[in-house]
Parts: structure tokens; C-alpha cells; sequence
């Protein structure tokens, strides 16, 4: 065989870079099935990482702002609302023909410190009613959904309808769900409303229970007349977890869809502190553990599309949150920290690529 000489070398890396770019980026493959993808995206990588920006534009047809709509970042004093940081994701968003999702209007956490204190049985209502209506008001027209409720249930904490015993449900009890979402059905009405929770993919028996009293909780919130329309699965999976069985996932969405609610993928990464430190060994579990959610997930219909918490390894919470016990960096997203697609890219663009075809909504 005749030995390449540099000049035939860099042609040939030049040739499949330009073939690496006519691969068709994860939005472009999900439209052609009626499903979107997107991701989270900081402040942060928005403001300071203008690659990391620009690979977000070429995968995503959806952002949602990691921080920049939460009640922190957005209502930092009790008369003070700050929307410089999601406007500016909003702007990026439109001038590169990206949709925006808002997230969210009601949870136990990323709160100003303001709020816990000041929340009583008296005020509460009004305090939730006049956030709702700024917020979901300022954006109007402009966002394609809310996730109006997040991370509402745990069984564990024995309150009615399961509810997770938070700021909101012990000033409000289960009627701060109805505030939340009939307040942002006034308000937005072309928003999807979805109630977005985390826990729900495996059968470890604390999942079961959350499965069960999410299933119990939407049918009460419907016979109730509350305005909820989808449900967000944040898809935070692990891949040493063992316990993911395709049936009863599949099922699971199956179970929602029957209700007549939309299903989106909000959140998905997948972290690996329980694995070796080998990197491709890491990366083939992660991508075959993701490939094997995402399967029984998008076989339902109801399922609108797909985002991940973060475009590439560069910046994932899931360090700080589940460190590994070796500080490696986790690799949990779709590219790596060079902006490489890797394994868990290829797993979902196949996972989507064999998904069902579906009528496109929002
Ligand atoms: C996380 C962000 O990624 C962090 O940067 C922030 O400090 C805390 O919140 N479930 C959710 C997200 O619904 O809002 C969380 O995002 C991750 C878990």
C-alpha cells in the first residue's frame, strides 16, 4: 500500500471534518420524527463560552435557561424583579430561531432568601399569584412552555396526595398547585403547562412510590379541573444504577398519555460517579444506559420532545451535586469538554432516529 504522504493526510482529516458537519445535529434528526431537542443553557456559557454557545445553537431547537428564570435569579427582593439574565437568554434564543421554555415558577429550591421567611398562611396566595402573573406575564407570547410546578411529590414526607412537604404546600397545602397553574393559564394561555418531577426511572422502591402518587396526583389535579398539560420527566439517570426496566418505564408514559397529558424529556444527563475512571468505558455505559431510557420513553407519542441539562461536559451540576470519589470530571452529556460529540451524542440521535413518528407540538 502506498504510504500517505502529510499533504493526502490533512486532506483526509479535512474531508471527514466536512462529513462530521453533514451529519444532521440532534434538533434536525428529531423534527424529521415530530419531536424537538434542546438543552439547558447557563448564564454563564451564554455570556462567556461563545463555542459552547454555538454548539447549543447547532444541536438545540429548544433552550431553557439553567438558572435565569428561577425565583433567585428573577425575583431577588420582595419588590424587586431582575429579568436582564432570561431576557438575554430569550434574545439569543429568537435571533438564532431557537424556541425557549421557562423554568419554574414554583419549587422548594433556588429561591431568594427573602422568601422562606416572609411566607405565611395569609400571604402566600398573594405573594404566588403576583410572581406568577409578573413572570409568566413579562414572557407572554414568548415561551412555549412552563414548567409551572417542579419537584413536588415525595411520598415519604406523609402529606396528602404525597405531596413533598415544601415552603409552598405547608403555607398553601395541595391548593398551591391550583393557584400555579389556573394563575398561569390567565395569564399565558399558549403556554404548555407542565408539572416537571425527578425520581421515576427505576424500580427501587422508593421510585415505585413516586410513580404511583405522580399517577395519583395528575388525576386529581384533572378531576379538579387544575390546568396541567404535560408532565416533565427530568431524566436525571445514573448509569450504575442497575434497576431501569424498559416495560415499566414504557409503561409509565403510557400511564400519562392515557390522561390525555403530553410528555418532555426536561433534564437528561446521566451520571457516572459509580463507574471506573476509563473513559470509554464510562462513556459506553453512559450512552447504552441513556440509549435504553430514551427507547422506552420516546415509544410513546405523547412524548414532545427532548433536552439535556447542559450541551457538553464542560459544565454539568452533577460534579458538584455527585462528585465522583476520584474528582474526575463526570461525562455525562451529549459532547465532551472539547466540544466533541461522543457516545451519548450517538446514542440519542439513534434513540431518536427509531422513535415512532409523531405530529409535531410545541
Ligand atoms: C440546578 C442547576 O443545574 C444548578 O446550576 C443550580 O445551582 C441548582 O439547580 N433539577 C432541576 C434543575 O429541576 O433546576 C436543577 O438545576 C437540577 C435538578
Amino acid at each position: 500500500m502506498p504510504r500517505l504522504g502529510r499533504r493526502s493526510l490533512l486532506a483526509g482529516s479535512a474531508l471527514a471534518l466536512m462529513a462530521a458537519d453533514t451529519v444532521p445535529a440532534l434538533n434536525a434528526r428529531a423534527k424529521r420524527r415530530g419531536l424537538f431537542f434542546g438543552s439547558a443553557l447557563s448564564d454563564d456559557t451564554l455570556a462567556n463560552d461563545p463555542m459552547a454557545t454555538a454548539r447549543v445553537d447547532a444541536e438545540c431547537g429548544m433552550v431553557v435557561g439553567e438558572a435565569s428564570y428561577k425565583w433567585a435569579d428573577i425575583h431577588p427582593a420582595p419588590q424587586t424583579y431582575d429579568f436582564s439574565r432570561a431576557d438575554a437568554l430569550l434574545s439569543f434564543a429568537n435571533s438564532h430561531a431557537i424556541r425557549t421554555r421557562g423554568h419554574t415558577l414554583v419549587w422548594h429550591e433556588g429561591n431568594p432568601d427573602w422568601l422562606e421567611p416572609t411566607l405565611n398562611a395569609g400571604n402566600a396566595e398573594n405573594i404566588l399569584t403576583d410572581h406568577v402573573r409578573t413572570v409568566v406575564g413579562h414572557f407572554k407570547g414568548k415561551l412555549v412552555h412552563w414548567d409551572v410546578a417542579n419537584e413536588v411529590i415525595d411520598p415519604d414526607d406523609k402529606q396528602p396526595l404525597k405531596l413533598r412537604r415544601t415552603l409552598w404546600q405547608r403555607a398553601l397545602g395541595p391548593a398551591y398547585l391550583d393557584i400555579a397553574f389556573h394563575t398561569t393559564a390567565e395569564t399565558d394561555p399558549g403556554a404548555l403547562r407542565v408539572l416537571n418531577d425527578f425520581g421515576t426511572d427505576y424500580t427501587l422502591a422508593w421510585q415505585e412510590r413516586k410513580r404511583v402518587a405522580l399517577l395519583e396526583l395528575l388525576a386529581d389535579m384533572l378531576r379538579r379541573g387544575v390546568p396541567v398539560q404535560a408532565v416533565g420527566l427530568q431524566g436525571h439517570l445514573d448509569a450504575g444504577e442497575i434497576t431501569l426496566d424498559q416495560n415499566v418505564m414504557a409503561k409509565f408514559v403510557a400511564d400519562i398519555a392515557s390522561m390525555g397529558l403530553k410528555v418532555i424529556v426536561t433534564e437528561l444527563d446521566v451520571r457516572d460517579q459509580r463507574l471506573p475512571a476509563d473513559i470509554s468505558v464510562r462513556d459506553d455505559a453512559v450512552a447504552a444506559h441513556a440509549r435504553a431510557w430514551l427507547d422506552a420513553v420516546l415509544a410513546s407519542p405523547a412524548v414532545l420532545g427532548v433536552l439535556t441539562w447542559g450541551m457538553s461536559d464542560r459544565h454539568s451540576w452533577l460534579n458538584d451535586k455527585f462528585p465522583r470519589p476520584d474528582r474526575l470530571t463526570q461525562r455525562p452529556l451529549p459532547l465532551d469538554v472539547g466540544l466533541n460529540r461522543k457516545k451519548l451524542w450517538s446514542a440519542i440521535a439513534a434513540s431518536i432516529d427509531s422513535a415512532p413518528i409523531r405530529t409535531a407540538m410545541r
